[in-house]
């Protein structure tokens, strides 16, 4: 074959120009001179022991470089998986890429205003990377910050779901601290703006069996239907937890124990995980500050202004 051909041209002038360079002919002598010396030998061991680190170095930085490309690749799947999975919309078998295109679409929200950003690209945006950039982030006055996470980006990549081009549901990204680690996840919203479809946190480390489980689906079944935003004034249940909400405040808590589905203001509770009622206090503090005035207030109030309307 004509290029294999060339190969070797080119492999054979590189061998030619290897003969002729001055230090690789040192270099060789040298190779020659150590692999001469008996297997006792101090300088020997030595050589080899630092040609084989260099050898492992370069496969290493070859393997980094080689599978970056694969990494960012399956990175960006497991999030689309994800956001098809608080959306409802995820199939076993299913082709993510072909599923996300088909019915999700990605939006840039203006925190501050509530309004969609079109000259940001949605598609590379990376809401996680701007919030630790202290150009595209703003600080969180400590007095607001019950979610503890200290800085957050001004901008917001939301996820809207279609359905006959109208908007069936919004997914809002949310992250706050539970009782280990910052949990970072999605809160999926009908297009009233108001009640939740569904919960999902995709990087956490909680307690695997106590604080983990908020990645159990039978918990996060709990949370579809429950409303956000306080439609009366809630009061407070019990000393130590956040249930009270003034009228059009979010209200959203988890409480101890099971929630009772006759009692007033269930609509707003969700059963507590149990043993992790630090994890719990951290999800309703993340959940009621990112449907508060500091997160997607402002823009769900917009969504539920034109609920149904195309985008
Ligand atoms: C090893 C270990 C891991 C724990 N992990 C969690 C956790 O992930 N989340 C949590 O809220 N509490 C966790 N706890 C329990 C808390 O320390 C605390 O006791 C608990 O949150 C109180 O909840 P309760 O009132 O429901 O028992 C852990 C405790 C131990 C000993």
């Amino acid at each position: 074959m004509p290029s294999e051909k060339k190969q070797c041209e080119h492999y054979a002038k590189f061998c030619a120009a290897l003969e002729k360079n001055e230090n690789f002919q040192k270099f060789k002598a040298y190779a020659e001179k150590i692999l001469g010396l008996g297997n006792n030998s101090l300088e020997k061991t030595i050589a080899i022991a630092v040609a084989l680190c260099l050898v492992c170095a370069v496969l290493v930085s070859f393997a980094a470089v080689a599978l970056k490309p694969l990494q960012v690749n399956n990175k960006e799947l497991d999030m689309k998986k994800n956001i098809l999975d608080v959306a409802g919309l995820l199939e076993a078998g299913s082709d993510i890429d072909a599923a996300f295109a088909d019915k999700i679409e990605s939006k840039i929200v203006d925190l501050e205003t509530g309004d969609y950003v079109d000259s940001i690209n949605a598609a590379s945006y990376d809401q996680r990377k701007a919030a630790k950039d202290p150009a595209q982030s703003v600080a969180i006055p400590k007095d607001k910050d019950i979610a503890h996470i200290r800085v957050k980006a001004k901008y917001a990549k939301v996820f809207l779901v279609k359905e006959a081009g109208a908007i069936k549901s919004i997914i809002l990204p949310i992250n706050g601290y539970g009782l280990w680690s910052t949990l970072y996840g999605f809160l999926s919203v009908d297009a009233d703006g108001q009640t939740v479809q569904s919960i999902n946190f995709y990087d956490q480390a909680e307690t695997p069996g106590l604080g983990g489980e908020v990645v159990n689906p039978n918990w996060r079944a709990l949370w579809k239907g429950k409303k956000i935003y306080a439609e009366t004034d809630q009061p407070s249940l019990e000393k130590g937890l956040i249930t009270e909400a003034d009228i059009g405040e979010p209200a959203l808590s988890l409480i101890k124990g099971v929630v009772d589905s006759s009692k007033p203001g269930s609509q707003y509770q969700v059963d507590g995980l149990a043993g992790a009622t630090l994890t719990s206090t951290g999800v309703t503090n993340l959940v009621r500050y990112w449907t508060s005035k500091e997160g997607f207030a402002p823009y769900l109030r917009k969504v539920r202004s034109v609920k149904g309307a195309k985008s």
